[in-house]
C-alpha cells in the first residue's frame, strides 16, 4: 500500500468539495428550480391559431384556445406562472383594445382562470400593442414634434390594469415606464375592490436593442421615433435605483429589472438595497441569441440556457421570466 503524501497546501484544496455530484449539490450556493419560472405568451384573436414568430424559434402568437394548451404544457412541466401579452384585432390612438372588457387579454385571462385555476396569470399592462403608433403612451403633437404625454396616459393604464383584474388576473405587471403609473394603477385596483391584487412593476426597464424580436412577436414596434424618452438609459445604474425606490413608494409589491443578462449589476443592487421579491426578464433578444447560436451548433442550448438563468439567480433574482421556461423546467427535472 502506498502511503499518501502529506499535502504541501493543506488549507487550499477546494476540489475536495467537487468530487461527486452529490457533494457538489450539497455545497451548491444558488439553486434554480421550475417554481421560479414565468413563461411569456402572446395572445391574438382567433381559433386554433399558432403563428410562428420568425425571430423567436419556438415562440408563437396563439389564439386563446391554443394559449390554454401551451399554458397546460407549461404548468405540467412545473412552470407556475405565465405572463400574457395581447395583440388586438385593431389599433387606434387611444389604445381602446387595452381596456376593452372583451379585449384579447381580458378574454384570454378569463379562459385561463377557468381552465387552469391554479396557474398564476400575470398580465403585462402597456398601451404600445394597442396604439396605432406603437408607443407606450398617448402621443401629443407639439408643433412639429411629437411627445409621449405622461399624465393622460396614466388614466388609460389604470383602466387597463383594472380591467385585467376584473377578468381575473392574479398579478398586474405595468411595463410602460410612465411616471406615477404604479400609484395610478394601485388606486384604480383598490377603487375596483382589488385590494389583494399585487403589482409587479417593470421598475428598471432600459431602452434596449434586445427588445427587437419581441416587437415582431407583439407587433408593437413604434411607427416613429424610439422609446428613449420613457425607457431608461442603459448607462444609469443610480437612476435605476431611484426608479425602483419610487415604484416601491407608489405601492409596487414586486419589482423587475429588464433586460436581464446585460444588467446583472442592476439586479444585484436592487435586490441588496430593497430586498423585495425581484424579477429578472430575460428578454426576446437574449432568447433569440441563444437559439441562433444553438441552431448553428455553436453552443449547447441546454447548458447555456441554464447557465444564464443561474446567473440571474446569483445576482439576486427570485423570479425568472423567460421564453425558455418550459425547456428549462424539463431540463431541471432531468428531462
Ligand atoms: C412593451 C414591452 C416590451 C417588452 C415587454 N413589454 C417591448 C418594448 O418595450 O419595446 C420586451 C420584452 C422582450 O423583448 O422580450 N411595453
Ligand atoms: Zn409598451
Amino acid at each position: 500500500m502506498m502511503t499518501p503524501v502529506a499535502s504541501q497546501f493543506p488549507v487550499c484544496r477546494p476540489r475536495r468539495l467537487r468530487q461527486s455530484p452529490a457533494l457538489r449539490a450539497l455545497v451548491r450556493e444558488t439553486r434554480l428550480s421550475p417554481e421560479q419560472l414565468v413563461l411569456p405568451l402572446f395572445s391574438r384573436p382567433g381559433k386554433k391559431l399558432r403563428h410562428p414568430v420568425a425571430s423567436m424559434p419556438g415562440v408563437f402568437q396563439l389564439s386563446p384556445d391554443e394559449i390554454v394548451k401551451e399554458a397546460t404544457t407549461a404548468f405540467t412541466a412545473g412552470v407556475p406562472a405565465v405572463l400574457i401579452f395581447g395583440i388586438p384585432e385593431t389599433k387606434d390612438a387611444r389604445a381602446s383594445g387595452a381596456y376593452a372588457a372583451k379585449g384579447i387579454v381580458q378574454q384570454t385571462v378569463r379562459l385561463l382562470k377557468k381552465e387552469l385555476p391554479d396557474l398564476l396569470v400575470i398580465t403585462d399592462v402597456c398601451l404600445c400593442e394597442y396604439m396605432s403608433h406603437g408607443h407606450c403612451g398617448i402621443v401629443e403633437q407639439h408643433g412639429h414634434s411629437a411627445r409621449i404625454a405622461n399624465d393622460p396616459s396614466l388614466k388609460l393604464l389604470a383602466r387597463t390594469a383594472a380591467s385585467h383584474a376584473e377578468a381575473g388576473a392574479d398579478i398586474i405587471a405595468p411595463s410602460d415606464m410612465m411616471d406615477g403609473r404604479v400609484r395610478a394603477i394601485r388606486s384604480a385596483l383598490d377603487a375596483g375592490g382589488f385590494l389583494e391584487t399585487p403589482i409587479l412593476s417593470y421598475a428598471a426597464k432600459f431602452a434596449s436593442g434586445y427588445y427587437g424580436p419581441f416587437r415582431d412577436a407583439a407587433e408593437s414596434a413604434p411607427k416613429f421615433g424610439d422609446r428613449r424618452s420613457y425607457q431608461m438609459d442603459a448607462a444609469n445604474p443610480r437612476e435605476a435605483l431611484r426608479e425602483v425606490a419610487q415604484d416601491i413608494a407608489e405601492g409596487a409589491d414586486m419589482v423587475m429589472v429588464k433586460p436581464a443578462l446585460a444588467y446583472l449589476d442592476i439586479l444585484w443592487q436592487v435586490k441588496q438595497q430593497f430586498g423585495l421579491p425581484t424579477a429578472a426578464y430575460a428578454v426576446s433578444g437574449e432568447y433569440s441569441m441563444v437559439k441562433a447560436a444553438a441552431a448553428n451548433g455553436w453552443i449547447d442550448e441546454k447548458a447555456v440556457t441554464l447557465e444564464n438563468l443561474l446567473a440571474l439567480r446569483r445576482a439576486g433574482a427570485d423570479i425568472l421570466i423567460t421564453y425558455a421556461a418550459v425547456d428549462a423546467a424539463r431540463w431541471l427535472k432531468g428531462g
